[in-house]
């Protein structure tokens, strides 16, 4: 056993041990040549405005096609966004994706309603999981009244995990504008669809623009008892995240940027 006089000697030395690595290490790194910069770029995007939670930004619009028997597809490539909307996915660990890549070999555009088994066994408790039986199928705006959403996939046959690319399709419940002023522009520029009857579906990117969960529409059993009761925020009829509570606002649209991995 070290007397006192031992052990507070061997601090010492075991001190001047590391400030000495230290000087060294920081010596090494004066000498080390710079790491090269990260490569990244801005994207811009038309997205639903964020209202409340830890994010720094709202959630993307994927652009949408409407053929004439209303089958619902993405558009990759509306005419205002250079280098098309494959790059407002590239984030969240999708970067790598396959069905991301400009080259990847699809002739369907068309979404199909999709669900995860989690989200099967969960959504139904929300009570409005009305897509559950159709999951596989083409969507169709025929599908949505107003107020209805549906999760999807896009260009994601025989994919898995991360490769499979997801968005929740909405029916607005009411008049959508974008910075405040009427949604033509959006609607021109192919990011939004009418429907018939004037209404509007939209299409938003499912990873969550805080932590990457997944953010759904009328699915979360959480959303809605949050929904309950006086004075309770309506988050149930919103853009909603069960992490950490990030709701977004499906009725305004915005324009923003982030920055994304170069490809
Ligand atoms: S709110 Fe945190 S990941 Fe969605």
């Amino acid at each position: 056993m070290p007397t006192r006089r031992e052990f507070v000697r061997g601090c010492i030395i075991a001190s001047a041990g590391v400030a000495a690595a230290g000087g060294l290490y920081g010596a090494a790194s004066l000498l080390a040549p710079e790491p090269p910069a990260p490569q990244l770029r801005r994207v811009d995007y038309f997205g639903a405005a964020l209202v409340t939670g830890p994010a720094v930004r709202g959630v993307p619009l994927l652009p949408l096609l409407v053929a004439p028997d209303g089958a619902i597809a993405g558009n990759p490539a509306p005419r205002s966004v250079p280098g098309g909307v494959l790059g407002w996915y590239r984030y969240c660990a999708h970067e790598q994706s396959l069905p991301l890549q400009p080259g990847f070999p699809t002739d369907d555009e068309r979404l199909r309603y999709f669900a995860t088994k989690d989200k099967l066994e969960s959504a139904p408790m929300a009570g409005d999981a009305w897509w559950a039986d159709k999951v596989g199928e083409v969507a169709n705006v025929a599908d949505f009244a107003p107020g209805k959403g549906a999760p999807v996939a896009w260009r994601s046959a025989g994919m898995q995990g991360k490769n499979i690319i997801t968005a929740t399709l909405v029916r607005a419940p009411g008049e959508v504008v974008y910075e405040d002023r009427d949604l033509q522009r959006v609607v021109e520029e192919g990011f939004a669809a009418r429907t018939a009857s004037g209404g509007t579906i939209l299409g938003f990117v499912t990873f969550c623009p805080h932590f990457c969960c997944v953010m759904g529409w009328h699915e979360s059993p959480l959303a809605k008892r949050r929904s309950e009761g006086p004075g309770a925020q309506n988050v149930w009829d919103a853009l909603y995240c069960n992490c950490h509570d990030v709701v977004c606002d499906a009725l305004r649209i915005r324009r923003d940027f982030f920055v994304s991995p170069a490809r």
